[in-house]
């Protein structure tokens, strides 16, 4: 009996458990390059439009997600969940809202024993103003996941492959956690049409966590639903303006933001971040206008001292969240069925949100390069593939080429309202 429940304790404690990347892997997360091009980079030009649900800008892009895993990423089952709602803005009109969801699943393993980490982000933008792009909401954020599928692809692939061939694929191996999946939600009617309101914002969220709730695994599998799947929901929104600040806003999923903060730290430590004023690149050209200068004036040349590293999830060192309050967003209609969520939404909200600003122009690249990375990175530790991603930057490349041929009111809610939910 002792050793029974000693054998449960340990299969528990490790159900998280993965390697950390060493920096030799984070050096080498691929960088999305030209793909993200505002004008014709393949994987975000594509998106920075007018999106609203029902019309053809929606469906263009929704092609191009589904263009880009069918060429790019053959392995990720591609399924839609759709659904049509009226809204305050058409009245008895039935707007159809269209959620791309891509899934990777362990080729071993029955879908209902996957566990499954589950990046989001919408892909609908706001009726108004009219013309209205929503480059960092949620554009940007689309990129960063298709990016980040791409980058982990291979080395998905390579470590599951290993594991079949030492035989740890087969069934029985799930352990209490399952098996380790990962997918990709692409959400349709995030947007309120007119003001946000529980009815008018979400549609798309609402119905797919509706609809998976009323859809049973088989019998006897590790998880009894789609949602039960899910073992965190990484949501990304209104990402891409310049320095974020990213509050912890959840506290049971704590220690998953301080990994991924862990990461942010590293990767800025290794010259990886652009955005970084310290990146060697930045440092070479604030070193080189200074000793011009003391050039002028005679003066000796001293060495550069480093500036203050800043740091988007800004609340890594501390052992607890502060925050007290939350962002309504996509997450809302599955925190409510018990998914665990990790929320990157900065606070305040940048500059250009739900004006017509918010284009490809004000956003800046490098930033949205660094989520990319970092969404990657945080992907890969937690699909444990360390040994796995060794991308040189001739693969990195070759990735894009192949592909390029072929007033919504989120607020922060009291704590009263919170403990409402
Ligand atoms: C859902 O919508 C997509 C895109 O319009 C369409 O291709 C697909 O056939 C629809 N699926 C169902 C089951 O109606
Ligand atoms: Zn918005």
């Amino acid at each position: 009996m002792f050793h029974v429940f000693l054998f449960f304790l340990t299969l528990l404690s490790c159900g998280y458990a993965y390697t950390t990347l060493s920096d030799e892997t984070l050096k080498t997360i691929p960088e999305p390059g030209t793909d993200f091009n505002i004008k014709d980079g393949a994987l975000l030009a594509p998106i920075l439009r007018p999106r609203v649900p029902g019309t053809p800008g929606s469906t263009a892009v929704l092609n191009h997600f589904v263009e880009f895993f069918r060429t790019s990423l053959p392995e990720w089952r591609l399924e839609f969940q759709n659904s049509t709602s009226k809204t305050p803005a058409t009245g008895n009109e039935l707007i159809p809202f269209v959620n791309l969801i891509a899934t990777r699943d362990p080729p071993w393993a029955p879908p209902g024993d996957v566990g499954r980490l589950a990046l989001v982000a919408h892909y609908d933008s706001k009726l108004t103003p009219t013309g209205f792009i929503g480059a960092t909401d949620s554009a940007a954020p689309c990129a960063m996941l298709m990016h980040a599928a791409r980058s982990i692809d291979a080395a998905l692939t390579e470590r599951w492959e290993k594991m079949e061939a030492e035989g740890i694929g087969s069934e029985g191996y799930s352990g209490v956690q399952g098996h380790k999946g990962v997918q990709i939600l692409l959400l349709d009617g995030e947007e309120a049409f007119m003001t946000w309101t529980h009815t008018d914002s979400l549609y798309g969220a609402r119905s797919l966590a509706a609809e998976w709730e009323q859809t049973p695994n088989a019998a006897m599998s590790t998880f009894h639903n789609p949602i039960s799947s899910i073992s965190l929901f990484l949501l990304l929104d209104l990402l891409g303006a310049k320095n974020p600040t990213i509050p912890s806003y959840f506290r049971t999923t704590h220690w998953a933001y301080r990994a991924m903060g862990k990461l942010e730290q590293r990767l800025r430590a290794l010259g990886q971040f652009k955005s970084s004023p310290n990146h060697p690149i930045k440092k070479k050209k604030r070193k080189a206008k200074e000793d011009a200068k003391k050039q002028s004036n005679n003066a000796k040349k001293t060495a550069l001292k480093p500036r203050k590293e800043p740091q988007f999830l800004s609340e890594s060192n501390n052992a607890d969240t502060r925050t007290r309050g939350f962002v309504e967003d996509d997450h809302i209609p599955f925190m409510l069925r018990g998914v665990e969520i990790l929320h990157m939404i900065p606070t305040p909200f940048p500059a250009v949100w739900h004006t017509m600003n918010d284009d490809g122009e004000h956003l800046d690249i490098d930033t949205v390069e660094d989520w990319a990375k970092l969404v990657t990175a945080f992907t890969a530790e937690w699909m444990d593939l360390e040994g796995f991603m060794h991308t040189s930057s001739a693969t990195k490349r070759r990735a894009g080429e192949e592909y390029a041929q072929s007033d919504k009111k989120k607020r922060k809610s009291s704590p009263d309202e919170k403990s409402e939910l």
